[in-house]
Order: C-alpha cells, then structure tokens, then sequence
C-alpha cells in the first residue's frame, strides 16, 4: 500500500488581489493533512480503478466517474503526466482531516495527496511543480478563476510569496510566528467571492485596482516582516489587510467578531484567510497568549480552532 499526504494551508496577506495579479503570502498548516491511499488490485484486469473519498460520498469506478469529479480528474491527470496508459488496477482511498470549504487549502491539498499517491505507485518522481501544476488543473473546477496560489503553498509545503503565472518562490520567516485559526463555522463559498469581486471590479475598476494596489505594497512590507521575524509589524499589516478586504466586499460578521475577540485577548493582529464571506479567520497571537485567545475565539462562538506556528 503506498500513502501519500498533504497540508492544509492559510494566506498570511493579500487573497482576492493575488487574483489581479498583485502578490500574496501564504503558509502551510501542517497540523492538518489530506492522505490518500493506494493499494494494487492485481486480481482485477489493468486499468480497473475505484475511487472512494467518503468525505464528499464518491463511491466510483474511474470510467464511470464524472468528468467532473475532482479526484477522477486529479486521477486521470496523473496517469496521462505519467504516460501510464494502461496502469496495474488499484483501489484509491481519500481521506482529509482539514475542514472542507473553509479557506484552508482542502481541495488543492486532496489533489495533491492523490498525484502523490498515484505517481508513487506507478513509480514515477513527479517534480514539485509538475504536481504543483496538475492540482492548479483540478482547482480549476473548484474556482473558476484561480490564481495558483493553494495549489502552490500546498504542494511546496513551506512559505510562498506568490505571483500569478510567475515562477513560486519559497522562503524563509526570520523568526517564530504563532496563528490561532478559528473557523467561523459558516462555509466559505470561495467562487461566489471570487466571483462577487470580478462584479465589484468591473463596476469601479479605477476604486478596486487602487485597492488592490494597496494591498500589493502592503504584501511587500509583510514579506519583509516576515524575513525581519517583526510579529508587531505584521500583525499590524494583517489588520490593515482585514480593512481592505471588508471594503472588498468578502467579510462578515461572523468573521468580524472572531477579529475582534482575537484582537481584545492581545492578537498582535487579525483577518479573514482565503475566499471569505465566512470560512477561517487568523490571529497572530504573541508567545504564551494562544490558549487565552483560542479561549476567547471559543466564546466567540468559534466552531473549530487550530493552533499553527510558522517558525524559521
Ligand atoms: O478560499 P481559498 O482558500 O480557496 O482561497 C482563495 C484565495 C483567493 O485569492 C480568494 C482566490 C484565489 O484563487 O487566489
């Protein structure tokens, strides 16, 4: 049986304007993965594969499963980068402990367990950004319009600052960061945001291409922070990038509330992460504060919390 796996992950800076070409700084939250499982099936005939992800009840032969079907085509897409044309039979087992439609990286992270899975089985070594583009194939379905940027933490396993259609690159924090991520509880319709932002753009493009610029310059101080290990400065940098994606249009109240809580309990800073509109918010959370901030969050009405640290 071969396993591979994935992590979840969070945008530190600047979702929705990295779809606009800005750039964006996310990290991987390891204490959280997807697995998935492959075991060879030689008594069936070559090319006979089944699918099962409980998760989201798919229960399927491969030949039969929708076009659609993200694992089918994180499958499909694997065997065709690995020119297997006719493949051992297998079974393939998908499993996710990160929270489905929450900003947390779910979707690119099964993807990427799954390409693991299968190119291991069929013996094939996969460079990073050959998988890294398979899943930004997948994540097509999810998003309509995506910008990379999940696939991209989530396969890289480390902090990215990331550009649109520009090669990753991976770096190193300069000091220890510590997040408590509490998730609203209300799911996180990332293409109905990502949509509602094409629609606000298009109606004062002049107003949202400021903005995003804004938070472009702002992305940059926050890399730098990152590098300088300067938590003060980049919790600052969070809550200003909170502002501006309220004005966006992608906050809410719950997520609103979870900010407050966080910022009152001594949060250095707080935002939403990923799509919005509900699903995480983040706090950035000074040493030996997190248990008085998660407590907090909890009577904020928190429905999960998840401890992560990005360290050098
Ligand atoms: O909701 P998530 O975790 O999939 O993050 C979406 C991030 C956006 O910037 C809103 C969209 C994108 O494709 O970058």
């Amino acid at each position: 049986m071969i396993r591979a796996s994935a992590p979840g992950k969070i945008i530190l800076l600047g979702e929705h304007a990295v779809v606009y070409g800005r750039p964006a700084i996310a990290v991987p939250v390891h204490q959280v993965h997807a697995s998935a499982e492959v075991t060879a099936k030689p008594e069936r005939a070559a090319g006979e594969i089944y699918l099962e992800a409980p998760a989201t009840a798919t229960h399927v032969w491969l030949h039969q499963a929708d076009p659609e079907e993200p694992v089918a085509l994180a499958v499909r897409l694997t065997l065709e980068a690995c020119h297997a044309t006719d493949p051992p039979a297998f079974d393939l087992l998908v499993s996710s402990e990160i929270p489905m439609a929450a900003g947390l990286g779910s979707g690119a992270a099964v993807s990427v367990a799954v390409v693991r899975a299968v190119s291991q089985f069929l013996n094939v070594d996969l460079p990073l950004a050959e998988q890294s583009n398979l899943v930004y194939q997948v994540e097509k379905i999810h998003h309509g319009t995506p910008s990379g940027i999940d696939n991209t933490v989530v396969t890289y396993g480390s902090p990215v600052y990331f550009v649109r259609g520009r090669p990753p690159s991976t770096f190193h924090p300069g000091g220890r960061f510590r997040f408590v991520i509490g998730d609203t509880g209300r799911p996180s319709p990332t293409a109905e945001a990502v949509r509602q932002v094409r629609e606000s753009h298009a109606a004062d493009p002049a107003g949202f291409d400021a903005l995003f610029d804004e938070i472009s310059r702002l992305v940059e101080q926050g890399k730098a922070a990152l590098e300088a290990g300067d938590a003060p400065a980049l919790g600052h940098l969070m809550d200003r990038n909170q502002e501006q994606l309220a004005a966006i249009g992608v906050s809410c109240d719950e997520l609103e509330r979870l900010a407050q809580a966080a910022r009152a309990q001594g949060a250095l800073g707080a935002k939403l992460s990923g799509g919005g509109l509900g699903g995480n918010m983040i706090a950035l959370t000074p040493a030996g504060m997190t248990a008085r901030v998660s407590d907090a969050l909890e009577a904020a009405g928190a429905a999960r919390l998840i401890v992560t640290e990005v360290a050098p």
